[in-house]
């Protein structure tokens, strides 16, 4: 037999050399949604009377008929993409109910609820927890370390990612993962104006561990952290997280997120992704975005 010629056996071998091939670039892959359930909260109490993060000015106005109508605009955007909402109902007196992201995190229909770094939120926690216990969740986890659900953490197929910093305590990582069974990775946060995790990174595909992220939020160790775990991660600009753009929701296909972080929706349409534009300028106010807004009821 005549010495193997590499260009012949490999064209012989069509499905082994398919080993070699590398993986299906991020860029190029199919995209296709899951229908999700999320739970809002309409922000008919929605003020900025106090500030506990740079983004909320007390002397600033807000449109109140105006952040009503552009939430109920998100709500649509999800109606129509075929999700479920399901609506907590908001109490007066607490203003920033509506980012209802932050009063729990719900993984495998297991509950981790919030305690609240500021006084002024904390009554949420309790809202959020009654409204699990009266819609058939059973496992509710009533929690000892300060944590603001979502804002804090977010979901991947391999990990629950976990901010510290500004509200989060780390010793809320562990607790989460000892309830959830996940493995928690927890990340540091630098940067005030994106002092919940949420802020700073989004789950693309929650089905392939694909995030967008912007690096100057997190501390050198963790960025470091990220680009081992994501190394195909879509890096964002300071710009468009200043816009909100990584507080968006994605249902692996549509992804929504504010229409002024307008460099990442390219991206995100370069890499197959629909991008579904919405404002939420009033909401913006007070300092929360399209994620804080929609909690996923991972059930
Ligand atoms: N005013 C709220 C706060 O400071 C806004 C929270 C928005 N949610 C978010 N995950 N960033 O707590």
């Amino acid at each position: 037999m005549a010495p193997s010629d590499p260009a012949t056996e490999h064209a012989g071998t069509t499905s082994l050399s398919l080993w070699y091939l590398p993986e299906e670039p991020a860029l190029a892959r199919t995209r296709s949604a899951r229908p999700r359930r999320y739970l809002m909260c309409p922000p008919a109490h929605f003020a900025v009377g106090y500030s506990i993060n740079p983004w909320m000015d007390p002397d600033k106005p807000v449109d109140a008929p105006l952040a009503l109508a552009q939430w109920e605009q998100l709500r649509e955007v999800y109606r129509s993409l075929g999700h479920a909402v399901e609506v907590l109902v908001p109490q007066p007196g607490l203003p920033d109910m509506v980012f209802t992201a932050d009063g729990s995190l719900v993984v495998d229909g297991r509950v981790f609820g919030a305690r609240f770094a500021h006084a002024q939120r904390e009554p949420e926690a309790e809202a959020h927890l009654r409204w699990y216990a009266e819609n058939g969740f059973a496992h509710l986890h009533v929690p000892v370390h300060i944590n603001e659900g979502e804002g804090d953490f977010t979901v991947t197929a391999s990990w629950v990612l976990a901010g510290r910093g500004f509200r989060t305590n780390p010793l809320a990582h562990g607790e989460a993962q000892e309830f959830l069974g996940r493995p928690v990775v927890g990340l540091e946060l630098v940067d005030p104006r994106f002092y919940h995790l949420g802020l700073a990174l989004a789950v693309l595909d929650d089905a392939a561990d694909e995030v967008a992220y912007y690096p100057g939020a997190f501390s050198p160790g963790s960025r470091e952290v990220l680009r081992r775990l994501f190394p195909d991660a879509l890096v964002a600009t300071g710009e468009d997280a200043a816009a909100f753009g990584l507080n968006a929701v994605s249902d692996g296909l549509h992804v929504v997120l504010p229409q002024a972080a307008a460099g990442l929706c390219d991206a995100l349409r370069e890499r197959g992704f629909t991008t579904v534009g919405v404002d939420l300028s009033e909401l913006h106010k007070g300092g929360g975005g399209v994620k804080c807004c929609s909690l996923e009821l991972r059930d």
